[in-house]
């Protein structure tokens, strides 16, 4: 009899993504498909010095799975002393970060306890999800939103409630609806996801007042909050508007971020920070042995010397260039078939297709062109498609300013190519 690995699949792989997607007729010359931090921005030569320089310091230690508990006396192993790291990772970067965080969501009071380290914040969103939704429980997310968001919630079988979102960011008045719908399904509100600024994929950012709203509501509701913050720190213009973690008064918003989209994410570290008792639910169902110390102790001097805000203030306008140039393109290449929103920050342009574009055409002749970008749909699910327009996202962040001008010019050729 013949092995056949597919018949042995778990449920959750049965029904999981394909691995890999079907090759573009021809290959990409132009790629407006992945949000990715720009390889330019890059610090390589502090990355280099640092992680160098922990191994010139902590030689070995650097290397271990954990900060051990080593007696200076006779400098021999006593103890794990650090065991928490196993679950929580390394205890003087989630310090730094802590510090680093507080300032920024006015939380003095957020401490090592209250952060755990993963690999990028996609593992944070998965660990919380795991560690607080129960199947059949009730979770909202915006009405196009992270698709691993999405799986994650489909694998925990939770029921998902789409919020509608626009330029102002999720809708609090149908946030409200969608409450009120779950009661009358008898589903327990559970978690609202959300990409609260510089959202991926639409780049829209959820306003001040919206978010009192949406506190608000959670508080009404009891429910939890999950914010998203990868795109946080990226503000190219409009006002700064305070994160939801601020606005938190007894401990159920928590904040996932990384260095992904604001240093390069390769270093594949991110976090999640919130409440000691939140977290600590993320460190019950984890099992991984915790983040690279070496990486976890670069990092903290990068965090701590000051590195980090220095680098996030060089990168500001790069993005805002390049934002400000897709903008001119598509406008100029693509209007009147494509509408969008200015984002105030993050990587994206959400365009919105008129009714008079085939899409699929538009679809084949862009791949045919080598332009390729992520349809709207991949942000969707069955429970959330929000309304019949088509949208396509388009990645800026990583695309140099000659290729960004001709990608859009030859997008805009099979757009209106594809012209009913
Ligand atoms: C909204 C959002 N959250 C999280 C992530 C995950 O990034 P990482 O795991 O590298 O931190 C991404 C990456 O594209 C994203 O767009």
């Amino acid at each position: 009899m013949t092995f056949d690995a597919r018949s042995h699949y778990s449920d959750i792989a049965r029904s999981g993504p394909p691995l890999f997607f079907p090759d573009p007729p021809v290959p990409v010359t132009f790629n407006f498909d992945q949000g990715l931090a720009a390889e330019e921005t890059f610090p390589i030569a502090t990355l280099a010095a640092l992680h160098q320089e922990v191994l010139d310091r902590d030689s070995g230690r650097a290397l271990e799975y954990i900060s051990m508990g080593w007696d200076p006396a006779d400098d021999k192993l006593r103890y794990l002393a650090t065991y928490e790291e196993l679950v929580l990772g390394n205890r003087d970067l989630r310090t730094a970060l802590a510090s680093w965080l507080g300032g920024k969501n006015d939380r003095a009071n957020l401490t090592a306890d209250g952060i755990a380290l993963t690999s990028g914040s996609v593992q944070a969103i998965g660990l919380a999800i795991n560690a607080l939704v129960d199947e059949g429980d009730g979770v909202l997310v915006e009405s196009a939103t992270f698709p691993y968001a999405l799986r994650y919630f489909e694998m925990r079988k939770a029921r998902t409630y789409p919020v509608a979102m626009d330029v102002d960011g999720l809708d609090p008045d149908d946030l409200e609806r969608a409450l009120e719908r779950m009661r009358a399904d008898g589903v327990r509100p559970k978690m609202l996801y959300i990409v609260a600024s510089y959202s991926c994929p639409t780049g829209y950012t959820t306003s001040e007042e919206r978010r009192r709203r949406i506190m608000s509501l959670a508080e009404r509701h009891d429910l939890l909050i999950l914010e998203d913050a990868v795109y946080a720190d990226l503000r190219l213009s409009g006002p700064e508007v305070p994160s939801l973690l601020s606005m938190d008064r007894d401990g159920r918003v928590f904040q996932s971020h990384s260095f992904s989209k604001i240093v390069a994410p390769g270093l594949r570290l991110g976090w999640m920070a919130g409440s000691p008792e939140v977290i600590a639910a993320l460190a019950a169902v984890r099992q991984d042995l915790g983040v690279s110390q070496w990486t976890a102790r670069a990092m903290t001097a990068f965090v701590s010397r000051g590195h980090l805000d220095a680098h996030i203030d060089s990168v500001l306008p790069v993005y805002r260039r390049k934002r400000d140039i897709a903008a001119a393109a598509v406008t100029e290449h693509c209007a009147p078939h494509v509408t969008f929103d200015l984002p105030d920050g993050g990587f994206y342009l959400w365009l919105r297709l008129s009714e008079q574009v085939d899409w699929d055409k538009a679809q084949q002749a862009a791949a045919s062109a080598g332009v390729s970008f992520r349809a709207g749909e991949r942000f969707m699910n069955e429970a959330t498609r929000p309304d019949s327009a088509t949208y396509l996202r388009l990645a800026y962040s990583h695309v140099g300013e000659e290729e960004l001008e001709r990608g859009i010019r030859a997008l805009g050729a099979a757009i209106r190519g594809a012209v009913k």
